[in-house]
């Protein structure tokens, strides 16, 4: 089947990384990302960005922050804004990593809301949603599908990836089968038509994001609806994540 989609690869460092690491990093990266035809995002802790930013300036590597704050400005300690990120170069933000909804006490809500600020300020955002593995086994996994993903419907396709990350599959070791990745991502597919329309989903880009590694990649990235990764740990190691970019189809 053809597809309109330029795969898309993200790293996802988490909070990992340091000055001398982030150098060493993106100069391998770049060579592995020259003449290939996909894009590749890298989300270093907010502290790295300004290097992060200069190192890829003009490259096809573009950078990304990790979450980013509704508001434009405020009383809002350890947050930071949308026009921040955008200020420090940064061209993505990762919104309702299943991290920040666990531990941070995210919501749909707030969720949606720091996805729509992130646009407003023009910056693409990676949109996080995956079930629990509770609710897999109780068959609710298109449920909570539906109901995250009803946050879309205040977003601009044009500036969003969806991140199909099962719950489970994050850091586990464990991640979802091919076949398991193409059911959920049809149906964020079917999901993201209903709210924007035909054409405009056919041209969504729904990443798959759980233990990801070189040899899983290849299968996954070759489902009809993923169109990328959101990879953690493997991202870490730049011999990993290039190889992993080298599965994406092209
Ligand atoms: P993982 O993390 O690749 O380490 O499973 C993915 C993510 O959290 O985005």
């Amino acid at each position: 089947m053809a597809r309109h989609r330029t795969p898309l690869i993200a790293a996802n460092w988490k909070m990992h990384g340091d000055a001398a690491g982030v150098q060493r990093y993106l100069e391998e990266l770049l060579p592995a990302v020259e003449d290939r035809p996909v894009e590749v995002v890298v989300c270093p802790p907010f502290t790295l960005l300004p290097a992060a930013v200069m190192i890829a300036a003009g490259s096809r590597i573009a950078i990304g922050g990790q979450n980013c704050h509704w508001e434009e400005r405020g009383a809002f300690t350890g947050e930071i804004a949308p026009a921040m990120l955008v200020e420090l170069g940064a061209r993505w933000a990762i919104v309702g990593h299943s991290e920040r909804r666990q531990h941070f006490g995210e919501t749909d809500a707030s969720t949606a809301a720091r996805a729509r600020a992130a646009q407003g300020a023009g910056l693409s955002v990676m949109f996080c949603l995956g079930e629990t593995l509770e609710q897999r086994e109780a068959g609710a996994t298109f449920t909570v599908l539906e109901r995250q993903s009803a946050a879309l419907a205040g977003l601009d396709p044009t500036l969003l990836a969806v991140a199909y990350e099962p719950v489970w599959a994050i850091g586990t070791g464990r991640n979802a089968t091919p076949e398991q990745a193409q059911e959920a991502h049809a149906y964020l597919r079917g999901r993201a038509a209903a709210v924007f329309g035909a054409v405009p989903a056919s041209r969504l880009r729904i990443l798959y994001g759980g233990s990801v590694k070189p040899d899983n990649a290849a299968a996954l990235l070759g489902q009809d609806d993923v169109d990328g990764a959101l990879v953690g740990g493997a991202s870490l190691d730049v011999a990993a994540f290039s190889a992993i970019i080298r599965c994406a189809p092209g």
